[in-house]
């Protein structure tokens, strides 16, 4: 049974209001691209309306700002707790909208609420330092939160990129707009409505549904958001890094994409291997900017671990992500449909071998069958550019040294993994190849409590762990005359 949908309006204030202009946009469920609701569509007014609430709530003597941080973190412990009573729900709407497998949604769900306590926890750990410079003075710093942020999400993973950003916002004690993804505009909108309930005060956190070329850009472009937190494109993360610039100075933070390496050696354990490397590309129909898209198998096991991966993938049951037992949903939309069935073209045509998958499946919604490619040249294009999508493209190599060379023959840098038995091997992996999370006989895992982001191409900056509120804080030094001599 479908999901009831609550909210499909603005959220400015506390407020549920239609978009100036009156418009709306149509959102969908992939797994048959039926319409699921009309919902408002925001453009440059809105976010105008929505930066201005921010810019109040954040005022010198507001609610807000006046409010201990003690009682900060136990608004987003409530929030939590709301989260918590509404999981399911919450889940189911999340699986409606965006084709996230039901069993890995409630996974996220409780990935979600672990981080919301945990950012709750850091609302009262703000600290500066006491400093002892030179001469007659004493230094102490204070930190303080940046101001109105501007919070862009994806559509990959709505629920989890929303409460991350918005609750290291809210710890730091600052304001935001955000814009989620025009493919999946409900949950951001439910989540709202549990702030509110949780006590969060007026204009403290707004959300606009809309374009990204329209309220997107307005939120980048506008003089009084101090900073953005972006979860995208490379494309886009680029855009935003300009608009930043172009007026003000905004603080700028980039989770991007990626064309992370995954190294399996003659010496791993193939039993966790194999598994481990299907999962870790075909999650989520292999949208996850982390996917490990590139899996370079060494040669001594090679044609053994390509012949594991095509049965491995050909197991995989695919189905209604409803279904609690359905390993593999659809993609989110059309665009992304078409997108992936085109690399698997370009990947045959390119002299790829299909060794598994390759297809649509049925004739409704965006199922594609999990492809595994062996034979894979570092020159082809499903080589190079990111598909997000249910692609497994198999590479062999002969050395440690050439794989790291091949592995960051690339302009992104976000994740990369290697299965050994060799403590030594997984060592030298883990530091000479570029990337801003390793991981060694194990992929995907991940938590509120460690930092995540990317080198290169792949972001700017880190979310999670304890540092990730001091991209929402300014540093502020106090310096005081204070004669040595008493
Ligand atoms: P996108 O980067 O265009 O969209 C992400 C968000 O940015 C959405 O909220 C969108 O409305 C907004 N946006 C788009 N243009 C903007 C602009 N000019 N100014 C401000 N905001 C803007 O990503 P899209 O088109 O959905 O997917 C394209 C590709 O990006 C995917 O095929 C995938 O490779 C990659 N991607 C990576 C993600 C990640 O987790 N790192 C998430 C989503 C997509
Ligand atoms: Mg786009």
């Amino acid at each position: 049974m479908a999901p009831e949908i609550k909210y499909t309006k603005l959220f400015i204030n506390n407020e549920w209001v239609d978009a100036k202009s009156g418009k709306t946009f149509e959102t969908y469920t992939p797994h048959d691209g039926s319409t699921i609701a009309k919902v408002a569509e925001g453009d440059k007014a809105d976010i105008d309306l929505a930066v201005a609430a921010a810019k109040a709530a954040f005022a010198r003597n507001s609610e807000w700002r006046l409010m201990d941080a003690s009682q900060r973190g136990r608004i987003l412990t409530k929030f939590a707790d709301l989260v918590s009573r509404d999981r399911a729900y919450l889940s189911q709407l999340e699986t409606y909208n965006n084709g996230l497998v039901a069993g890995f949604s409630t996974m996220l769900m409780d990935m979600a609420i672990s981080n919301i306590r945990y950012l709750a926890s850091l609302a009262d750990k703000i600290q500066g330092d006491t400093i002892p410079t030179d001469g007659d003075s004493f230094t102490y710093t204070l930190k303080q939160p940046v101001g109105v942020c501007g919070l862009i999400l994806p559509w990959n993973g709505p629920i989890a990129i929303f409460v991350n950003k918005v609750c290291t916002a809210l710890a730091a004690g600052c304001t935001a707009v955000v814009k989620p993804a025009e493919q999946t505009p409900l949950t951001a909108l439910a989540l709202a409505a549990l702030l509110a309930e949780a006590g969060v005060p007026k204009g403290v956190v707004n959300v606009v549904n809309g374009y990204g070329e329209t309220a997107g850009a307005a939120l980048t472009h506008h003089p009084d958001v101090a900073k953005i937190s972006f979860t995208g494109s490379v494309e886009v993360g680029k855009l935003i890094q300009q608009a930043a610039g172009a007026n003000n100075l905004k603080r700028v933070t980039l989770e991007l994409g990626g064309k992370s390496p995954l190294i399996i050696m003659d010496d791993a354990d193939l039993n966790l291997a194999v598994p481990y490397a299907a999962n870790s590309v075909f999650c989520h129909q292999g949208q996850v900017c982390v996917a490990a898209s590139r899996l370079f198998v060494q040669a001594g096991i090679y044609d053994k671990f390509v012949e594991a991966a095509a049965k491995y993938a050909q197991g995989i049951k695919i189905g209604n992500p409803a279904d609690p037992t359905t390993q593999h949903g659809p993609q989110v939309d059309d665009v992304m449909f078409k997108k992936v069935l085109a690399y698997i073209e370009k990947g045959k045509q390119e002299g790829a071998v299909l060794k598994a998958g390759g297809k649509r499946v049925g004739n409704s919604g965006y199922y594609i069958e999990p492809t595994v490619f062996a034979n894979v040249k570092d020159d082809m294009t499903i080589a190079k550019e990111e598909i997000f999508g249910p692609v497994q493209s198999i590479f062999k190599f002969d050395t440690l040294e050439e794989a790291i060379e091949r592995a960051n023959n690339t302009s992104y840098g976000l994740a990369a993994g290697i299965f050994t038995s060799n403590l030594n091997n997984a060592l030298q992996f883990s530091k000479h190849v570029e990337a801003g999370i390793i991981w060694v006989n194990t992929y995907l895992a991940m938590g509120p409590h460690a930092p995540f982001g990317g080198f290169k191409d792949s972001g700017l900056g880190r979310e999670n762990g304890m540092k990730s509120i001091d991209a929402y804080l300014e540093v502020k030094t106090v310096t005081i005359s204070l004669p040595k001599k008493f």
